[in-house]
């Protein structure tokens, strides 16, 4: 059995921030509003015209971390790309991504577990890896979410939140035993799939006719739908249960953790989730204030953000989790 460790990590933001007094301009919202219930100040949108799409910016960390890894796009073995808001509903973003780098014929694969769908997808990497199928694997979670949201007042409580953004991680067969992803714990419930939820175009509800045949709208739900105070208390507990699942897995505590890097969903579950467990400010990273949600993209931009900020260092025990639509949920336990 061989053992996965990130050999590289990148990110992409775009270049144009929307402020809370921006959004203030669109929809009836405030600072005030916004900054109290998710801690968010500001969010990058991808602007008309910039050359940004989801699997544009899967690539342009894609080829940060890859430099960072020191491995060839030619030596990836697969790719695994976790979106909610693809480019197109088929094919998946993976295709479009080995498209752009230029890679052959290595497999590509899609994963859509949204929030967690990071955690996920090194999952998948590990496992593929761990058995010796694979050795290198790039693994993409981006996001375009502004193209997608309603900013008029009736979606508010939902656009204020998300942002757009993408991070990669290089995972590679670790030559040190004992380093690397030492475990990962998934879990889904789809009993409550629908409190955290968009339709599909297969149900119709996005045919051209049926817009037209009701030109206000109003009982389309093309928009996605969150139940917010449902989605906070479930987040809060499935938060707290993975993530001592991963530290008991491994016989670590609390107080082992170096870093935490939880899934920036909101800043206040990611608060309630350091005070449970009484960890300090140095144990644990959030930029939400800066990107807003930016779902599947949000773990590896942070991960990136805090490796480049020299948070993350050798030896650290750094745990990832995440809670999402689904609702899915998921940790992972990494020696750095
Ligand atoms: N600006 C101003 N007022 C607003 C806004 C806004 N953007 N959005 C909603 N409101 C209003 C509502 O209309 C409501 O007004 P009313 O009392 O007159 O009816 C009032 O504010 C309170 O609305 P609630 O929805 O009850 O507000 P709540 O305190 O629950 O906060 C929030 C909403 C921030 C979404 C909260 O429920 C939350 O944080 N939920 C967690 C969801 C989450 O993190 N989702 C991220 C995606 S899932 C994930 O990543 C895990």
């Amino acid at each position: 059995m061989y053992q996965t460790k990130i050999a590289g990590l990148g990110k992409y933001v775009p270049e144009n921030v929307v402020t809370n007094d921006d959004l203030s301009k669109l929809m009836d919202t405030n600072d005030e509003w916004i900054t109290e219930r998710t801690g968010i100040k500001e969010r990058r949108h991808i602007k008309k015209g910039d050359g940004n799409s989801t699997a544009v910016m899967g690539v342009k960390a894609s080829k940060i971390a890859l430099e960072r890894a020191g491995i060839s796009k030619d030596d990836i073995d697969l790719i695994v790309f976790a979106t909610l808001s693809p480019d197109y509903y088929f094919p998946g973003c993976g295709v479009q991504v080995q498209e752009m780098l230029d890679i052959e014929t290595c497999p590509a694969l899609d994963v859509r577990n949204q929030c967690s769908g990071f955690i996920y997808a090194i999952s998948v990497a590990d496992q593929f890896i761990k058995t010796g199928m694979y050795k290198n694997v790039l693994v993409i979670g981006s996001e375009n979410h502004s193209g997608g949201l309603d900013f008029s007042t009736r979606g508010r409580s939902v656009s204020v939140i998300f942002g757009d953004g993408a991070g990669a991680a290089v995972l590679t067969r670790s030559d040190h035993n004992g380093q690397g992803i030492l475990s990962t714990h998934l879990h889904s419930e789809g009993k409550h799939a629908l409190e955290l939820s968009l339709k599909g175009p297969s149900t119709n509800y996005w045919v051209p006719e049926i817009i037209a045949d009701n030109p206000q709208g109003e009982d389309i739900p093309y928009y996605p739908y969150m139940n917010g105070q449902f989605v906070f208390k479930n987040a809060i507990q499935r938060f707290s249960e993975v993530i001592n699942e991963g530290l008991q897995a491994n016989g670590l505590d609390v107080q082992d953790i170096n870093m935490l890097i939880p899934h920036q969903a909101n800043l206040r579950i990611s608060q309630f989730v350091q005070n449970k467990f009484k960890l300090s400010d140095d144990q644990v990273f959030n930029n939400i204030q800066k990107y807003g949600n930016t779902t599947a993209a949000s773990i590896p931009i942070a991960l990136t953000e805090a490796w480049e900020e020299g948070k993350v260092k050798d030896e650290d025990v750094v745990v990832l989790a995440a809670f999402g639509s689904g609702f899915t949920w998921g940790s992972a336990i990494i020696k750095w």
